[in-house]
């Protein structure tokens, strides 16, 4: 069957010209000259497959007509024309549920491929919605663990962002509080999770191979630009790109993202084409911006426009007691996944669990727990059962996120006495575990330590050994 659509704009004369152009295309078109018919039509259960309308109008404006369409509900792509002065309003309006918008006078080769754009990704396919619920049930909201009034307002908000697109939420928190899981659980549980869930680490790369990964390039945009590759923010169109430590971002970068989130429109590294995407951006950070915004670091105008939607993760030592209902929750869990059955702590772990300072958050907790639940003698995991703790505290590093970061425009071979060095230093547990994070033998790492001299960072070693 043809799809249908639906025009509207108050000049008779592109609503004409629109209704011949999409009929020639193969869709069944029609115009209307104001929001109010074209709402009267769909109340006779006439409903469009797709809405292409003007934003300014007399009596209704297209923002209005979005809200009247109750959007969230239908699930009903609608791609806003607007004129150049108006593209702020029209981003606002795709925090509504419209889909994208077209710079007036239209150009209608651009016009036709958003339109099929628009189809594709509303229409349901049955293997990805299979796909969505699996998702969803791996990642729901309530699997975000914590009592506390923080959690549960990061769980409220969760389930409001539910049925909002495109809106930028900022994810704060030490490490291990939960930010990827969050994340994860955001994009999951949203009705416009169509496309993919994509994350980068804004630390790990350095600022230019970042840049080609975030925007994509064509070929011989650069040296090694073999090939066009698309960018990352064309890979999560229609679903989520989640960038982590974004406080690691560049300031020229950052320029770059902020006039993305401001037309939601970019180009390929080299590229003159203009891509449009409708990829929700969320962004995840462990430091102070406040202070780098502060000293300069990080641009005020950016920290304003992600951080539409803060959510701020507790740490497990301002918790209390609550800590214990996540600690009950995992075992639980644990006690599952590994078999076992044990009923709980006893009163000397759980102070030990409460007065320890988990540096390490959840994450901590977790692996502590799990180690537990399988060593643990007796039907209460009790305090010797949680002597790792005691260890872990003693090696903060071990667990505190000690995250090695790239210096650009060193060569190969420094950046990887660097890492080895940092592997070496950081994890103080053995040799071999140190090969194993490396990925190479414990041979290979004997011969990288004598190459790069790294005698001293080995003898830290030796005395854990
Ligand atoms: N509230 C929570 N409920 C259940 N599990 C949690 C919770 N918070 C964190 N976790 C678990 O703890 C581990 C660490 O979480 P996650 O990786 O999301 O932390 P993070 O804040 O991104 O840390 P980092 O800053 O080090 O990247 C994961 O296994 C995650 O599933
Ligand atoms: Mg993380």
């Amino acid at each position: 069957m043809k799809k249908k659509i639906y025009i509207v704009d108050d000049e008779p004369k592109i609503g004409e010209l629109f209704v011949t152009v999409l009929n020639r295309d193969g869709y069944d078109a029609q115009a209307f000259v104001n929001p109010q018919a074209l709402l009267d039509k769909i109340d006779q259960k006439k409903c469009p497959d797709l809405i292409l309308t003007d934003l300014m109008m007399p009596g209704m404006n297209g923002i209005e007509l979005i809200e009247s369409l109750h959007l969230r509900e239908k699930m009903l792509p609608v791609i806003i024309m607007t004129a150049h002065s108006s593209i702020q309003t029209a981003v606002d309006a795709m925090r509504l549920g419209a889909f994208h918008y077209l710079q007036k006078p239209v150009n209608l080769e651009e016009m036709r491929t958003l339109i099929s754009k628009a189809f594709n990704m509303y229409e349901v396919r049955p293997e990805l919605e299979v796909r969505k619920k699996k998702q969803q049930q791996k990642y729901p909201i309530h699997g975000l663990l914590g009592e506390s009034d923080a959690i549960a307002k990061v769980r409220d908000t969760i389930e409001l962002l539910r049925d909002v697109p495109n809106t930028t939420v900022l994810i704060r928190g030490e490490t291990g509080t939960g930010k990827n899981l969050v994340a994860k659980t955001i994009h999951f549980n949203s009705l416009y999770n169509a496309g993919r869930f994509v994350e980068i680490n804004c630390a790990a790369l350095p600022d230019n191979l970042l840049e080609a990964e975030l925007f994509g390039y064509e070929k011989g945009a650069f040296t090694d630009a073999r090939d066009a590759k698309p960018g990352l923010l064309e890979v999560a169109d229609g679903g989520t790109l989640f960038l982590d430590e974004i406080d690691s971002m560049s300031l020229a970068l950052q320029a770059k993202l902020l006039s993305f989130l401001e037309s939601r429109i970019f180009r390929r590294l080299g590229g003159v084409e203009e891509i449009r995407v409708t990829t929700r951006i969320l962004c995840a950070t462990n430091a102070g911006l406040e202070e780098q915004i502060a000293k300069k670091e990080f641009r005020r105008d950016l920290f304003y426009r992600i951080n539409v939607i803060n959510l701020m993760l507790p740490p497990l030592r301002s918790m209390g007691r609550d800590l214990l209902k996540i600690a009950e929750n995992l075992l639980k869990r644990y006690n599952e996944d590994l078999g076992r059955s044990l009923e709980g702590f006893t009163p000397e772990a759980t102070e030990k669990l409460i007065e320890h300072n988990w540096p390490g958050n959840v994450r901590e907790l977790r692996n502590v727990l799990e180690r537990a639940v399988i060593f643990a003698k007796n039907k209460m995991i009790s305090g010797a059962d949680l002597a790792i703790m005691d260890i872990i505290e003693a090696d903060l590093s071990l667990i505190s996120g000690n995250h090695f970061r790239f210096e650009s425009g060193g060569t190969l071979e420094e950046l990887e006495c660097a890492y080895i060095r940092h592997t070496l230093e950081a994890n103080n547990v053995s040799y071999a575990e140190v090969a194993r994070i490396l990925g190479i033998s414990k041979k290979t790492l004997w011969e990288k330590r004598k190459r790069y001299n790294l005698d001293e960072a080995k003898e830290k070693l030796e005395l854990v050994e």
